[in-house]
């Protein structure tokens, strides 16, 4: 089969817990879709999570796993995309360590996720907390990319990874694309407290909850905080009940009527919160059925990662070896009797 499919995308995730909903709506869904149009690569950057979590080895391992039942329950196809962990492609680190040497130690301090982790984190920092979005470049340049699916907060990453192409295709020859972000049009979802949904905030509704857990978190839900009796006039907008409704009910009618009557305060939050978790139940319940069976053949779930990762690789260390190469490190790639293969980067997806 030739591959039609032009423009190759990268993009992933840090292996740092299970997916939430918010994961679902802003990211995995536009993933799903792409694969549509798109050769695609989804990256579990599991190096990545080593900066901010390296005191932690075993949930890194178990995240890992989590991460990819999530991305299968939801619909990543593994046979028509590629998935890769990162660590097991060893040609990300190289590349990096390369591409290194074409950023200013300064340019790397003005980042505004470095200073953000920094003050967040409270300690010393890592170099490698610092040399975090060179990896990042790396990634996407390995793979050639020209379309980066990402969130607004890693538009600088994006930024930094097309400066380092530009400059590396200047010096040496023309290599790399300038990788594009793609921003995903998803509004946010909220947490049920209404902040960004994030794990660490412990307002997320997680993939993997039961109907039972998914309930008690929706009647948990922030709503309209001016409204303290069902009979107050409530507010639509900015509040979570509305936005979910908008995104796991179809029934555009129901949702106009409830919308109706909150607004007149003729219902009360407690009858749309039953009537939300209903949907969001019955939206999630094939999702959760996929994980369950997933999540319990881990030795599967390794398999994906360690083919896609194989596939990868081919491609991976074509795009090093021209690196080195142009770099004039040409010497060791002569002792690597694996380099003198058939070109990969042609033969891989035929
Ligand atoms: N930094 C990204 C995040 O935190 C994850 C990531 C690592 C990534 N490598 C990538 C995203 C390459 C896109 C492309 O979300």
């Amino acid at each position: 089969m030739i591959h039609l499919k032009t423009h190759r995308i990268l993009t992933g995730h840090r292996p740092t817990g299970p997916r939430h909903l918010g994961h679902l709506v802003g990211t995995l869904q536009n993933w799903v879709r792409l694969q549509d149009t798109h050769e695609c690569f989804f990256l579990v950057a599991d190096l990545h999570v080593l900066p901010t979590d390296y005191r932690n080895p075993a949930g890194i391992r178990a995240n890992t796993l989590e991460v990819v039942a999530d991305w299968l329950a939801a619909g990543i196809d593994p046979e028509r995309s590629t998935l890769v962990l990162q660590s097991a492609v060893p040609e990300h680190s190289q590349l990096a360590m390369l591409l290194s040497m074409l950023v200013s130690e300064t340019r790397l301090h003005r980042i505004p996720t470095y200073k953000e982790q920094v003050k967040q984190l409270g300690i010393q920092p890592s170099l490698g907390l610092l040399t975090y979005p060179v990896l990042q470049a790396a990634d996407i340049l390995l793979y050639k990319a020209s379309l980066v699916p990402v969130g607004e907060d890693q538009l600088p990453h994006i930024e930094l990874s097309r400066e380092i192409a530009r400059r590396f295709n200047s010096l040496y020859g023309d290599l790399f694309p300038e990788p594009q972000a793609l921003l995903s049009t998803m509004p946010r979802l909220p947490g049920v407290d209404n902040r960004m949904m994030h794990t660490s905030y412990g307002n997320a509704i997680f993939l993997r909850d039961s109907e039972e857990e998914t309930t008690r978190k929706v009647m948990s839900m922030f709503t309209d905080p001016h409204r303290i009796h069902p009979t107050d006039p409530g507010k639509i907008e900015d509040n979570p009940l509305f936005i979910y409704l908008e995104q796991f009910d179809a029934d555009r009618e129901q949702i106009e009527e409830y919308k109706n009557r909150y607004r007149l305060g003729k219902i009360g939050d407690v009858e749309i919160k039953q009537y939300l978790s209903k949907k969001l139940n019955q939206s999630l319940e094939p999702l959760r059925e996929r994980r369950a069976k997933l999540i319990a053949q881990p030795a599967y779930l390794r398999e994906i990662l360690f083919h896609g990762s194989n596939r990868a690789r081919q491609i991976a260390r074509q795009t090093l070896e021209e690196a080195l190469s142009a770099m004039g490190l040409t010497l060791g790639l002569a002792l690597q009797p694996e380099s003198r293969q058939s070109n990969p980067a042609t033969g891989a997806f035929c």
